[in-house]
């Protein structure tokens, strides 16, 4: 009934010219995709991306935008900036973000509901860190994420979650599929209470943290995982490729 998402989120990674080679090899392996694809590029790569994204089944997403329709904001990027170039999609409230740059969950609040009001779908990380899982704490995390960071969203399935455990992102220590499942089953029943039962039922959620050919289709064979949010893997078109055909393994 959902319908698979894999997001490639190449961080601060690929020139323009980079990126549109990258995209350029990427199209041809993925034409044939049963889900959703995205690639979530660096902002200067945008309009190269869109170019070369053209008549492509790939979607265009960035990797933040600003909650304000334009204004004094020295170095941020409107949500109109990005939809002018056929954006779709918004990465918000990364953990990179919140660890590197002092996102909170209120500005993760306000940007997805400035990405939302321009007709973008924000891709929202929530997730906690070892100490927090190790201190038993991950739940709550979870909850004041989804209850601060997703305030006053009218249509909840109107945005894609990732789960994305920080202990799991770039270290090569992924979530096993069980973990991830039962923690995004945790999410969705969560969604189901702060929104309605129906919209959690609908809404996307994903996956992210060292995901990769090797252990995609485990992860995206559980009922609760919808998708990936892909870094590492996502900047080499062979993996990316094979990320988004998990469902085709051994074929
Ligand atoms: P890696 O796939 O490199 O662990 O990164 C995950 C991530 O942060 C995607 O947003």
């Amino acid at each position: 009934m959902r319908r698979p998402i894999i997001a490639g989120n190449w961080k601060m990674n690929n020139t323009a010219k980079e990126g549109a080679a990258l995209i350029e090899a990427i199209k041809p392996l993925v034409a044939d995709a049963n889900c959703d694809v995205v690639v979530c590029v660096p902002a200067i790569d945008i309009p190269a991306a869109a170019e070369a994204l053209k008549g492509s089944n790939i979607a265009l997403g960035a990797q933040n935008v600003h909650f304000a329709p334009k204004g004094a904001y020295t170095g941020e990027i409107s949500a109109d900036m990005l939809k002018e170039y056929g954006v779709e999609y918004v990465i918000i409230g990364h953990s990179e973000r919140r660890q590197y740059f002092g996102e909170t969950d209120e500005t993760v609040n306000k940007r997805t509901l400035a990405a939302l009001s321009a007709g973008l779908t924000p891709i929202v990380c929530i997730g906690e860190t070892l100490e927090e899982r190790e201190g038993g704490k991950t739940e709550q995390v979870l909850d004041r994420q989804i209850e601060e960071g997703m305030k006053g969203i009218d249509d909840i399935s109107k945005i894609v979650i990732a789960y994305e455990p920080v202990w799991a992102i770039g270290t090569g220590r992924t979530a096993t599929a069980e973990q991830a499942n039962e923690t995004i089953g945790y999410i969705r029943k969560k969604v189901a209470s702060v929104f309605c039962p129906k919209c959690a039922e609908k809404v996307r959620i994903q996956y992210g943290g060292s995901m990769n050919a090797g252990n995609a289709a485990s992860l995206m064979a559980m009922p609760e995982i919808d998708g990936g949010l892909i870094g590492g893997a996502s900047l080499k078109a062979p993996d990316f490729a094979a990320i988004v055909h998990f469902d085709r393994e051994g074929k």
